[in-house]
């Protein structure tokens, strides 16, 4: 089972990136998971953005702390079954975190968790949650991925090794920025700190630098605005996974760096 998963996609450059990634790897893997936390104009997911991805061929969507920022999310989030949130929200919190999905035949299942180290100390305890998820669903099928949002690389790392043989696949994501620590873990278990996000390059994780300066200069919040004059840089990894054992065999990061020229009549 061959999988493409991108990190944090940002508004419409990151959108445009992945377009022109999955016009070359649509048809050559089984399915392609993408965390959408950013994908709106940078804050949050509309109905219009979640439609779009769809058509470009996203099976799944991932997301994490920023879903909540447009609010439309709220009016739809629970109609659809594609579209997670971090599984170790209290309970009450609208939408899923995780599902059980089939893809040519073959079953598996999508968590969305969560850390909280540097992020929010109001969640559920993600390591805890994905026990109780794992016996639930490790009766169904022995494919699991993880999509693990969080700011620390330790926690990331903890989280990997204590999944490790029970997860098929654990990958970061949240910080925008790419690690290149990916590896099969002892037991089976395909892992990477962040996938790393795809927008403009030169910017601040996908941002207008101008605002991110000067609140680092000056300490004051302030308004941030998606780059969107700049080139384009994709961040994802594709990973292999033999759906009879459940452990990931390859994992590799597909990065690649286009000139926003080359992408003005993708979207
Ligand atoms: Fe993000
Ligand atoms: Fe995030």
């Amino acid at each position: 089972m061959r999988l493409f998963v991108a990190g944090d996609i940002i508004g419409k450059p990151g959108r445009r990136a992945l377009r022109y990634m999955l016009k070359q790897y649509r048809q050559v893997v089984d399915l392609v998971i993408v965390n959408v936390e950013n994908a709106a104009g940078g804050f949050g997911i509309t109905k219009k953005v979640y439609e779009e991805l769809k058509s470009m061929g996203v099976d799944l969507m991932t997301s994490g702390n920023h879903i909540w920022d447009n609010k439309e999310v709220f009016g739809f989030i629970d109609e659809v079954d594609d579209l997670l949130r971090p599984a170790n929200y209290p309970d009450g919190v609208p939408g899923r975190g995780y599902g059980i999905f089939e893809k040519s035949g073959v079953k598996f299942v999508l968590i969305n968790l969560m850390g909280r180290s540097l992020l929010d100390s109001n969640l559920d305890n993600p390591f805890k949650t994905f026990d109780r998820i794992y016996q639930e669903v490790s009766k169904e099928t022995n494919i699991i991925l993880v999509d693990f949002h969080a700011e620390t690389t330790s926690e990331k790392w903890a989280f990997g090794i204590y999944a490790d043989g029970r997860a098929s696949l654990v990958y970061g994501t949240h910080t925008h920025v790419p690690t290149a620590d990916q590896i099969v873990l002892k037991h089976g278990t395909g892992y990477i700190t962040d996938v790393g996000m795809s927008g403009c390059w030169y910017s601040a994780i996908g941002m207008k630098p101008k605002e991110a300066i000067e609140r680092f200069l000056t300490g004051i919040p302030q308004k941030y605005q998606v780059e969107e004059q700049e080139d384009v840089v994709f961040n994802g990894i594709l990973v292999e996974i033999d759906p009879f054992t459940g452990k990931t065999t390859a994992i590799e990061r597909l990065q690649r760096y286009i000139k926003r020229e080359e992408l003005l009549g993708v979207l």
